[in-house]
């Protein structure tokens, strides 16, 4: 069996998710989906990182003084709000959890013990919003171009990681891996700042007291970054659970933002590197995204919640449209009008009244059953899969709506209420085709719309059609001349207003 572990950027918790973590959450969710269809054994990894600074503040803006009891309520807020999104994280860590404090000691130690870590002043800028280290170069009017806020000057005992020793194996592993890196524009600004940029840098704080002391330092605490990295070893059992961990380390894909590629292309292939383990196979950067135009912030009060907004156009419905509208690994726009458009056209209209027309005539020509079984085939499949396995979701949603296009074409061109009456041969042969097709839509659908693939299966009779072996279920003539079909509610109603 082959092994597929996943995972997402663990979360920030001094806000609650907002549409732009859901959508990360929800591309990892769609191939571990996908993946488990196939047979692979899956591990998807998601959760929350802790020992932030911004954490803290958050807390003691929020009124808490047990920072704790904070980052606890927090915490149950995003894993709930992943639940309901309908997200199957196999692990939702928590870095303040005992298991990952001892991986980060593990690590620290291996990293120590290979001489990579030594201790120097740093003066400088920090930016707490980033949680990271400045250049005036880097700033845009005194401020950070992302957080908007002055980067505070920072003077303290701190160790440093010997990154820049690194440059020329990281450099070597970029150029040897096409794929470690993606997409290809990611790959050349991570290349080009390893190759001209890359410094040593620091990993631990002095002035800081929320977060894991420093091994046999304790008064310093590890660089939250340094210490979050490491929950993708600490998920998978590094420290805990050895034959887990070396069951399912390394990654086969960290999907990431755009604005975190540095960290997971170059520091954390360093860590791994100095910590002798091997490197995750690709790191994904997906873009980031405005709301109608705007970049999402609190001050212009437009940030979506994802949860809400599943709550009005359904979970599959949302899953759907962030696929189609945002551009994988391009900058994308949000609007909720939008949606409602895509839910009408492509939803309600393309695939919903496909399956009601043909069970209708199902109903009406061959009494509610399955008419002989007939040649066919999807050679939408091929695409289906390069397209989830190259994380290219247009190319597979695309497959699936030529399906269902083409099959609407087909009844407005074969025109069966004429055959009724001419050739009910032909018109078997046709129904049975559109009811196998939407079968294949079905299966394709499982891993990105989840329930109304399942409703889709359940009104074609098929019910468990789902726990069927995947090779198997990719064949022509799953359904059986006969089977009864179940008309049911429409797939996608119409939205109230
Ligand atoms: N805690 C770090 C990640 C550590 S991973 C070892 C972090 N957290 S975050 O909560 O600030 O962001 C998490 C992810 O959400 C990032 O990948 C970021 O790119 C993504 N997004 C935040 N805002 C976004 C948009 N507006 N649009 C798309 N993705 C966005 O960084």
């Amino acid at each position: 069996m082959k092994k597929f572990y996943l995972t997402t950027p663990i979360y920030y918790v001094n806000d609650a998710p907002h549409i732009g973590h859901a959508y990360a959450t929800i591309l990892a969710d769609v191939l571990a989906r996908y993946h488990r269809l196939k047979g692979d054994e899956v591990f998807f990894l998601t959760g929350t990182d802790e020992n932030s600074q911004k954490n803290t503040e958050a807390a003691e803006k929020n009124g808490y003084t047990d920072i704790r009891a904070y980052l606890d309520m927090m915490s149950v807020k995003w894993r709930e709000s992943f639940r309901a999104l309908d997200i199957t994280f196999d692990r939702f860590i928590r870095t303040t959890e005992d298991e990952h404090k001892s991986a980060v000691n593990k690590f620290w130690s291996a990293v120590e013990a290979n001489g990579d870590i030594y201790e120097g002043v740093y003066e400088g800028l920090y930016c707490n919003g980033c949680e990271m280290f400045k250049t005036e170069t880097d700033l845009v009017g005194g401020n950070c171009p992302l957080h908007k806020t002055p980067p505070k000057h920072l003077k303290e005992k701190n160790y440093f990681f010997k990154l820049s020793s690194y440059r020329e194996k990281l450099l070597a592993h970029i150029d040897a891996n096409p794929e470690f890196i993606m997409p290809e524009g990611r790959r050349n600004e991570v290349r080009s700042y390893v190759d001209k940029f890359m410094e040593d840098v620091s990993i631990s704080r002095e002035t800081m007291k929320w977060g894991i002391p420093v091994p046999g330092h304790p008064g310093s605490v590890v660089y939250v970054w340094f210490d979050a990295l490491i929950n993708y070893l600490s998920g998978v059992g590094y420290g805990s659970d050895e034959k887990k961990f070396a069951r399912l380390w390394p990654a086969d894909l960290h999907l990431v933002g755009k604005d975190i590629i540095k960290f997971h292309c170059a520091l954390w292939p360093a860590m791994l590197m100095s910590a002798g383990l091997p490197l995750p196979t690709r790191v994904f950067a997906t873009g980031f995204f405005t709301v109608n135009g705007d970049k999402m912030s609190k001050s212009l009060g437009n940030v979506i919640d994802p949860v809400k907004l599943a709550g009005r156009f359904g979970n599959d419905a949302l899953r759907f449209f962030l696929l189609r509208e945002i551009p994988v690994g391009g900058d994308g726009d949000f609007s909720t009008t939008r949606l409602a458009e895509r839910y009408s056209s492509d939803l309600a209209n393309e695939f919903g009244n496909l399956l009601h027309r043909v069970l209708s005539m199902a109903e009406k020509y061959f009494d509610g059953k399955v008419p002989l079984a007939a040649e066919g085939s999807v050679p939408q499949w091929a695409a289906y899969e390069k397209g989830l396995e190259t994380l290219d979701f247009a190319m597979a949603l695309d497959a699936i709506w030529e399906i269902l296009r083409d099959s609407n074409k087909m009844i407005d061109t074969e025109k069966p209420w004429v055959l009724a009456k001419s050739d009910t041969d032909k018109l078997g042969k046709l129904l049975y085709l559109l009811l196998e097709r939407l079968r294949h839509a079905g299966w394709m659908l499982l891993p990105i719309m989840p329930a109304s693939a399942k409703k889709l299966f359940a009104q074609l009779g098929i019910p468990d059609e789902d726990r069927r072996p995947y090779e198997e279920a990719k064949a022509w003539g799953g359904l059986i001349e006969g089977g009864i079909l179940q008309k049911g509610e429409p797939l996608f109603p119409r939205l109230n207003p």
